[in-house]
């Protein structure tokens, strides 16, 4: 059982939720989180694998190239991450810019070490993801060469924390402003 953050101020959980989420781990409840994209129909949602920060704080997620949420963040780059911590009573809602990486430096960068372990498959499906099949096991070929796999980096531009607590919840929103972020509290 981890240990109740006691969020005491606007600063400390600004820190707190950068410290989380670039110390993430696969056996942390941050490491799936709620894609949120636009489509035409309704809000495109989908469970992903949170895989960290890159070195400018833009957090990472692997897809296909060829899947739905590629085809809507073309069209519009602005999409929600959504992260629960039940132990600790913590959500995380992260508005972001997303910058879509494919058969470029970034992509092949990840690839290499996608590549040396089983994720390879995830994209690598002879069958488009969404594609209607007659039978299952007709999506379980897999070829190397067609590798569709694509890096998406998200830029935060908007964070809110919801602390669930019995003496009260807390809610606090970030904004990324023109020169730095703008903090305030906000009622739950
Ligand atoms: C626990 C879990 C983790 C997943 N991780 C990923 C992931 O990292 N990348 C991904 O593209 N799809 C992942 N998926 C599959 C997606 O939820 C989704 O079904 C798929 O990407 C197709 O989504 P789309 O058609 O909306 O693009 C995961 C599903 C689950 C249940």
């Amino acid at each position: 059982m981890r240990k109740i953050t006691q969020y005491t101020s606007l600063d400390f959980i600004w820190k707190d939720v950068w410290n989380t989420l670039a110390s993430s781990s696969a056996r942390h409840p941050f490491h799936q989180v709620v894609l949120a994209t636009h489509t035409a129909k309704a809000p495109g949602l989908r469970t992903v694998i949170f895989r960290g920060l890159d070195e400018q704080k833009r957090l990472k997620v692997f897809t296909d190239y060829r899947s739905s949420k590629v085809l809507e963040l073309k069209k519009y780059p602005e999409a929600s991450l959504l992260f629960y911590d039940p132990e600790v009573r913590i959500q995380l809602k992260i508005n972001v810019q997303v910058q879509i990486h494919y058969d470029d430096q970034v992509s092949q960068q990840y690839w290499k070490q996608v590549q040396q372990g089983r994720g390879w498959k995830d994209y690598s499906s002879v069958a488009s993801p969404g594609m209607i099949l007659q039978d299952p096991t007709y999506a379980y070929e897999w070829s190397q060469e067609e590798q569709q796999f694509c890096v998406l980096l998200m830029r935060a531009t908007e964070v809110e924390v919801l602390q669930l607590r019995k003496q009260g919840h807390l809610r606090a929103k970030f904004e990324r402003g023109e020169e730095q972020w703008k903090q305030c509290w906000i009622a739950p």
